[in-house]
């Protein structure tokens, strides 16, 4: 599927933090030259957010290394960018050799791999490919022992509970659900299981890899528009809020270019809704 999804430079926005205080109100176009030698890989770049993630970190001039299963499934045009590296191949299946090639010199590793939304991709396997990928990623990156942390930035989502239980509590109903959803619908316990890898397994003093879980709402189309951040969980399920695929993308990429994103948000799970409820 190809996204038209045009992005804009000279964004104004604001990203707002819990409910509604401005911590950066740039009303500037931001400087996108700083980062040109910096490396990305990504993964789920054809997905639809994915395919947003991408188009975006180009545009800022970052280069960008892709494992993807089908090259023709990229953006339109983007193969032909030249900071744009592309590797065809299923991530799962490629030796720990190949995988830490990809990786070396990777200032980031974006993950925006999720189970295709058909009945294949819900119930067939891998069950487990969210948390399969994460595992492997974060461990090839310790094996590298990078001088400089590699920063991990996953799509993870609102049905994803705070390992460290910093969340709001969920009603008793919710949590019933929730425990029956993660029975029967493998991506769901599979969110769950790579934001508990995350959480307890790198932590928050690994030398070698910091993260970030990135929680959206339902995800919609749409541009960049204002979004906000929060450190748990806003609403519930039942009733809930809505976040463009094109904001979770700018937040990733402000993750990695911003190193005021990164110290406020590493080693946590932000929930990111967009600023106006969209009418649906
Ligand atoms: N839908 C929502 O409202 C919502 C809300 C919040 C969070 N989320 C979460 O956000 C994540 C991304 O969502 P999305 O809708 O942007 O994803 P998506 O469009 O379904 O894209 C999924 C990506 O994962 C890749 N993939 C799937 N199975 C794979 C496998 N076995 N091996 C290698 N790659 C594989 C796909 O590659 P191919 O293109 O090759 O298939 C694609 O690039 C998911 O984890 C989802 O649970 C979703």
């Amino acid at each position: 599927m190809s996204v038209n999804c045009p992005v804009r430079l000279n964004l104004i926005f604001s990203v707002l933090i819990s409910s509604s205080t401005v911590v950066e109100p740039t009303g500037k176009p931001r400087d996108y030259t700083m980062n040109t030698q910096q490396t990305v890989l990504l993964v789920g770049g054809t997905g639809r957010t994915g395919q947003r993630v991408l188009q975006q970190i180009l545009s800022r001039g970052i280069n960008v290394r892709v494992i993807v299963r089908s090259a023709q499934k990229l953006p339109t045009g983007a193969a032909e960018t030249p900071n744009l590296t592309v590797v065809e191949a299923d991530l799962l299946s490629l030796s720990n050799e190949e995988l830490q090639r990809y990786i070396r010199g990777c200032d980031a590793v974006i993950s925006c791999l999720g189970h295709v939304i058909s009945f294949k991709g819900v119930f067939g396997p891998p069950r487990d490919l969210v948390v399969r990928a994460t595992t492997r990623l974060c461990r090839k990156i310790e094996a590298l022992q990078p001088v400089k942390p590699v920063k991990f930035i996953l799509m993870s989502s609102v049905s994803v509970n705070h390992p460290g239980g910093l969340d709001a509590r969920r009603g008793m109903f919710e949590k019933a659900v929730l425990w029956i959803l993660r029975r029967m619908v493998p991506p769901a316990e599979d969110n769950q299981l790579a934001a508990n890898f995350l959480y307890s397994s790198i932590g928050m003093t690994n030398p070698f890899v910091q993260w970030v879980a990135v929680r959206p709402d339902s995800l919609l189309e749409g541009d960049v528009s204002e979004y906000t951040l929060h450190e748990g969980l806003v609403s519930s399920l039942f009733a809930p809020d809505s976040t463009n695929m094109a904001n979770v993308a700018h937040f990733m990429c402000e993750l990695f270019a911003n190193p005021k994103a990164w110290n406020d948000w590493k080693g946590k799970l932000p929930v990111i809704i967009n600023a106006t409820p969209s009418k649906r």
